[in-house]
């Protein structure tokens, strides 16, 4: 049984990227509770270290039980990829510190969950600045990005605790939507 992207919703929450086939016929896909995985060689296990093999090796890396949860969101979502945190705020400060550097700039709504607003402003140590503005004006984004702008963070006002989304790293416009979204309750396929 393979399913793929163009199967229906439901249908692809409950089989995406999974072959029964491959794990003994278990319909439930089983649990990898290993922290570490065997190589077939001292080389190979040497080329995954190195990124340039693909495979499991570290589980706080890579777990096919991790996997497979990140493939199924990606295609519930309609996105390349998935990455799977143990938190919210485990994702937020991953994307932050993997995309941002020294001089680049971020626009927060005034209101942030409390967590994200305090990770921020930390990061004015690291040379990056952060300017809140009311994000239910239009005028006030506009007015706020500047060439080193890399990202818009917000959470819809209608959902008390919900989200950011992410910009470009060319400067974001209230006319172009941001290609990625992170939220606690809507998803993108729902908005
Ligand atoms: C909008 C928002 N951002 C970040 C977080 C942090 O998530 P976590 O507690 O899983 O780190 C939450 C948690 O409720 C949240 O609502």
């Amino acid at each position: 049984m393979s399913v793929d992207q163009g199967a229906g919703f439901a249908t692809r929450a409950i089989h995406f990227g999974y072959e029964p086939a491959d794990e003994h016929g278990a319909l439930t896909p089983p649990l990898h509770l290993t922290s570490t995985f065997a190589f077939d060689t001292a080389e190979a296990g040497g080329e995954m270290f190195a990124g340039t093999r693909p495979g499991h090796f570290y589980s706080r890396i890579s777990n096919p039980t991790t996997d497979l949860l990140e493939q199924r969101i990606a295609t519930l979502e309609s996105a390349e990829a998935g990455v799977a945190t143990a938190s919210g705020m485990g994702a937020i400060t991953a994307v932050m510190w993997s995309f941002l550097s020294a001089g680049d700039e971020v626009i927060t709504d005034q209101t942030l969950y409390g967590c994200t607003y305090a990770y921020l402003r930390d990061l004015a140590r690291f040379g990056i600045t952060v300017t809140a503005v009311d994000l239910t004006d239009p005028a006030a984004l506009t007015a706020a990005i500047s060439a080193r702008t890399r990202w818009s963070i917000s959470r819809p006002r209608p959902i008390p605790t919900c989200g950011w989304s992410i910009s470009p790293r060319s400067a974001p416009s209230p006319t172009r939507p941001a290609p990625g979204w992170w939220s606690t309750i809507p998803t993108p396929h729902r908005c």
